[in-house]
Parts: C-alpha cells; sequence; structure tokens
C-alpha cells in the first residue's frame, strides 16, 4: 500500500499557482526523486503536501487517511516529515534542543528514541550541546535530517539536500537516505543531481516542469534524456 498519495493537487502562492494538477505515489522502502529545473513548482509541491502552502485542489492521502485538510504539525504526528530547501535549523539552539523540537512532534514519547538517533549520528553525538550554528554545512544538513527523524515519520520529504555540499558529504547525506530506504521509509527526494539520483540511489522518478507532472516511472525505465525530455516538451 502507498504511504503516501498525492492526487491532482493544485498549490498556489496567493493568485500564481505554481502546482497545477500533480499527482504521485510513495511507496515504503523506495526512493522517489523529484526532478525539474529551476522554479518548475518542487519547493511549492513539497508545501502543498505538508500543509505549509494551502492546496486549491487535489488530495494528499497519508497511510490510507485523508489528510488534505489538516494543520501540517496534525500530519507531523501522522508520520509526515519535511526536510525544507536550505538545512534549515536553528542555529541559536543546540544540536540536542534541535532535535528535541522533531521529537515533540512524534506519536508516543520517550527517550529511547533520542538515544537511537544519537546511534546512528555520533558526530552529532559527539557535538550535542554546541550550537547549531556552529556545526559545518554538511553537519548542518544531517541536523535538519536528524531533526526530522526524530518525529518518526513514515514518509520523509527531503528537499535539494546535496545543495552546497561537498562531493564527499553527499555521498554521505544518500548513504543515510539509503540507509532509512531499507528500513522501509517513504522517501520523495528534490535533487538538481539529476544524473547522480537516476543512477544511484532513486527507485521511481517523478518529473516536475512549470507546474505539471510530465513523467513518472521508475528510474531504470527513465534515461537521464527521457528525463531531460521530459523537462523541456510541455508548450508554455
Ligand atoms: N513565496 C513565494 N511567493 C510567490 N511566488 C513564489 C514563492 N515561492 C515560489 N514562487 C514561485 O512559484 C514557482 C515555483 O517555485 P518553486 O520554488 O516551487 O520551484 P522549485 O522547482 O522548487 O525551484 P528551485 O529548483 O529553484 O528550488 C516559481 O514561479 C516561483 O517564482
Ligand atoms: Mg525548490
Amino acid at each position: 500500500m502507498s504511504e503516501l498519495e498525492v492526487s491532482g493537487l493544485r498549490v498556489a502562492h496567493g493568485d500564481l499557482v505554481a502546482v497545477w494538477d500533480a499527482s504521485l505515489d510513495l511507496l515504503p522502502g523506495r526512493i522517489t526523486a523529484l526532478v525539474g529545473r529551476n522554479g518548475a513548482g518542487k519547493t511549492t509541491l513539497l508545501s502543498g503536501i505538508c500543509g505549509l502552502l494551502p492546496v486549491t485542489a487535489g488530495q494528499v492521502v497519508l497511510a490510507g487517511e485523508d489528510v488534505t485538510a489538516l494543520p501540517p504539525w496534525q500530519r507531523a504526528r501522522r508520520g509526515l516529515a519535511i526536510v525544507q530547501e536550505g538545512k534549515r535549523v536553528f542555529r541559536e539552539l543546540t544540536v540536542r534542543e534541535n532535535i528535541l523540537l522533531g521529537h515533540r512532534s512524534r506519536r508516543g514519547k520517550g527517550e529511547r528514541e533520542v538515544t537511537d538517533l544519537y546511534d546512528r549520528f555520533p558526530m552529532l553525538a559527539q557535538r550535542r550541546e554546541e550550537r547549531a550554528g556552529a556545526l559545518s554545512g554538511g553537519q548542518q544538513q544531517m541536523l535538519a535530517i536528524a531533526t526530522a527523524l526524530a518525529a518518526g515519520p513514515r514518509v520523509l520529504l527531503v528537499d535539494e539536500p546535496s545543495s552546497g555540499l561537498a562531493p564527499v558529504v553527499v555521498d554521505q547525506v544518500f548513504d543515510l537516505l539509503q540507509g532509512l530506504r531499507a528500513e522501509g521509509l517513504a522517501i520523495l527526494l528534490v535533487e538538481q543531481l539529476v544524473d547522480e539520483v537516476l543512477n544511484g540511489i532513486a527507485d521511481d522518478v517523478v518529473v516536475l516542469d512549470r507546474g505539471r507532472v510530465t513523467a513518472r516511472d521508475s528510474a531504470t525505465n527513465l534515461t537521464a534524456s527521457a528525463v531531460a525530455g521530459s523537462i523541456y516538451s510541455v508548450d508554455p
């Protein structure tokens, strides 16, 4: 069964419709890459899915439940987590305080999950009393992901986690996502590194162009050139 089913979603910034009609399906234990050029509407679509922007048509169904009318925190409680663009962490708070904020949206509470999380991120465990702003860019991205994981999600939306990071750090982020996939998480990954995700970590691909989905397939069926074709095939 789908962990997340999005159908016919329309999302606007005020009067400007940025996503017209987006549908996608996220399955447990799979990474779906969401690709498309700058301004295609990828971030807007993620915001609509998690309730940060209002949707004017369509549906978001999370683990079989229609959550389209629910506010973001209630979607989070039901297992939907987002790592927003740009390594968003609370820079003035410590690593530990950032992670506790994520943990507050968890359904059942307990210190145990936080301990497990530190086992997964020994670097964050070591630096847990430091200000998040003192971490490197890659470490802040890891903290942003760890904070999302602290809520115990079943679906994880990640917006351009590789942006601005050195290749070796990008590999670490992708390794982490692969580990999470192996544990059964359904992951939607927005990525500019199309070749890397198609030949590497993506199981499925959704192409968005000018607010519309122009291709949806498994990564093995969609070549990079077909993706490029879908990105530029729609008339304005
Ligand atoms: N806060 C906003 N207010 C008004 N318009 C916006 C806002 N954010 C984005 N837009 C517009 O919505 C459209 C889609 O933008 P969006 O940021 O979702 O694209 P994107 O695919 O994430 O691009 P990028 O690859 O640059 O991150 C663009 O035309 C953009 O100018
Ligand atoms: Mg974006």
